[in-house]
């Protein structure tokens, strides 16, 4: 089975409550994604990846879903939707749904019929008796909060929710949630859309509700991880689902190696195209996430060596709506903002895989400049700040974890402009809007011939156009401290990205020093010394 993408392929990730607002009331819309189809078609971007804009109650911003053949009314109706994807198709963009199929909402109507007693229903939901007053097992929860509740007015049932309290996991051995998920696709692909999102798909199978081995984060991991039972249904959903169709998956999948990550987009076990993987994500933090150090570069270059060269073909990104943004992770980013985030683009364009760009990328968008707890949503945060605090954590350190890895830093509303509501919205946005939008937005970098929109709309055009970056191996030429240099070859052709990823400026490696075809430098360089978050390609043949 091959990819069900073309290797050209550019993706740009929506967060439709953040995008663009056309009536008003602060969230985002699908008519304003309608809107910045030609902003988007201009960045050079194949396919739109929408975050959830199922109805939902919002407990967690849409990963929750109430109705997965429905539009949550505040994005718009489904004709909306229709008229996005014909008019995104008119420009050559195709569009990838989230599919969250973990859990649902608790107010969808099976979870409502499940707790009204309907048999059928309470087998969609992993519902089991405490033992002696005692919870069914102790597990844990990705959004630290007990991953078992009450079931309903029931003294002694509880349901399994690995997030929050309003996301019941699904029961993935029963063959009607099968069933359903496989209409639910068929119901989208009909629609028009080419792919799936698949959203923290390795751990929807749970093989046994068994007490899990104690760990630091998530007690009972070896019972969900990537279980022969996720292999089998994803197969089928491949077979039975996206094969007819031609549409493609990419899979978020949480707590993955690189065997377990080839495992699940090996091309001969036909389950996903492709994976996201969160090791790179995690070469500033010590232990978990929440607790941040140094982001150090030569770690992030280690990293991404390991999984392009232990898989076929990666899913790249750097930003999402998980993930504080990659730019704010450098500590000596200084006033380089617009020159990291080029070479960002450089190193995004010039990797082996599929390319997502997080919408805001493409302009350099820093993390939220939030100053306290009141002005963050994100149910995460929320729940990690109150477990810090019942740990005797202090107030000022509390706050500073959140700070920098809230999830919010990636949710700020879109920077269209320098209009009052940073031509976001006319109303209230329903998160903060970054203080810097006056200078840091689109039309800003409309204006600019050398900013950061022209750079990533170059490079983007060049993975698109350049066989040897869509198709060509990947080798690591160089990691040092600062400076990571790969090459991408194919037919004798050799291409060599090289990335200063700090803000000192440096030498260019000795034995890069013979390269004489300079194709780009982000900073007009040239020569031995890259200039602080300079970006290079060459192409050159003798440098092995
Ligand atoms: C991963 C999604 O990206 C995240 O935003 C969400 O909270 C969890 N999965 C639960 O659906």
């Amino acid at each position: 089975m091959s990819l069900n993408i073309s290797k050209n392929a550019v993706i740009y990730q929506i967060y439709p409550r953040s995008y663009r607002d056309t009536n008003g009331d602060g969230l985002g819309d699908i008519r304003g994604i309608i809107d910045s189809l030609d902003h988007i078609a201009d960045l050079g971007i194949t396919h739109i990846w929408l975050s959830p804009v199922y109805k939902s109650p919002d407990d967690d911003n849409g990963y929750d879903i109430a109705d997965y053949k429905a539009i949550q009314p505040a994005f718009g109706t489904m004709d909306d939707f229709d008229e996005l994807v014909a008019e995104a198709k008119k420009r050559g963009i195709g569009i990838v749904m989230d599919l969250v199929i973990n859990h649902t909402s608790d107010e969808h109507e099976w979870f409502k019929r499940a707790l009204a007693g309907e048999e059928k229903y309470r087998n969609y939901y992993i519902i089991k008796k405490g033992k002696n007053g005692k919870l069914p097992n102790n597990w844990g929860n990705f959004f630290a909060e007990c991953p078992w509740a009450k079931f309903g007015d029931s003294e002694e049932e509880y349901y399994l929710h690995l997030f929050s309290k309003k996301q019941p996991d699904l029961n993935w051995n029963n063959p009607d949630v099968l069933a359903e998920v496989k209409d639910i696709m068929r119901f989208w692909l009909d629609r028009g859309v080419v792919g799936f999102r698949c959203d923290v798909i390795n751990i929807i199978y749970k093989s046994s509700l068994e007490n899990g081995k104690s760990q630091l984060v998530l007690t009972g991991r070896e019972h969900f991880l990537s279980q022969e039972g996720c292999h089998r249904i994803l197969a089928e959903l491949r077979r039975d689902v996206l094969e007819p169709y031609g549409a493609f998956a990419v899979g978020e999948t949480v707590f993955v190696d690189t065997a377990k990550g080839r495992d699940l987009c090996d091309a001969a076990r036909g389950e996903l195209d492709m994976i996201f993987y969160f090791e790179h994500m995690e070469c500033d933090q010590v232990f978990v996430k929440w607790f941040k150090t140094q982001l150090r570069p030569k770690k992030v270059m280690k990293t991404l060596t390991k999984w392009q060269t232990a898989l076929e073909w990666n899913a790249c990104y750097f930003e999402n709506h998980d993930q504080p943004r990659f730019i704010s992770r450098f500590r000596d980013l200084g006033d380089n903002r617009a020159e990291a985030s080029k070479m960002m683009a450089g190193l995004l364009m010039t990797l082996r895989g599929t390319p997502f760009v997080f919408e805001g990328q493409e302009i350099g968008m820093v993390n939220g400049d939030f100053r306290d707890l009141s002005e963050v949503e994100d149910i995460e945060s929320h729940n990690i700040y109150k477990m810090a605090k019942g740990l005797g954590i202090p107030k000022r350190i509390r706050w500073k974890m959140i700070q920098r890895t809230s999830r919010d830093n990636a949710r700020t509303p879109m920077q269209w402009s320098a209009d009052e509501g940073a031509g976001f919205t006319t109303g209230t946005p329903w998160l903060k809007i970054n203080g810097n939008y006056k200078t840091v937005n689109v039309a800003a970098e409309a204006a600019r011939e050398d900013g950061v929109l022209a750079f990533w709309k170059r490079m983007i055009a060049l993975r698109k156009s350049d066989a040897t970056l869509a198709e060509g191996s990947f080798s690591s030429l160089y990691q040092g401290a600062h400076v990571y240099a790969f090459a991408r070859e194919l037919d004798g052709r050799r291409l060599i990205s090289v990335c200063n990823m700090s803000g000192k400026a440096v030498k260019l490696p000795k034995s890069l020093q013979g390269c004489e075809r300079l194709l780009i430098s982000s900073r007009n360089g040239a020569g031995d010394r890259l200039m602080p978050f300079e970006f290079r390609l060459y192409e050159c043949e003798t440098v092995k």
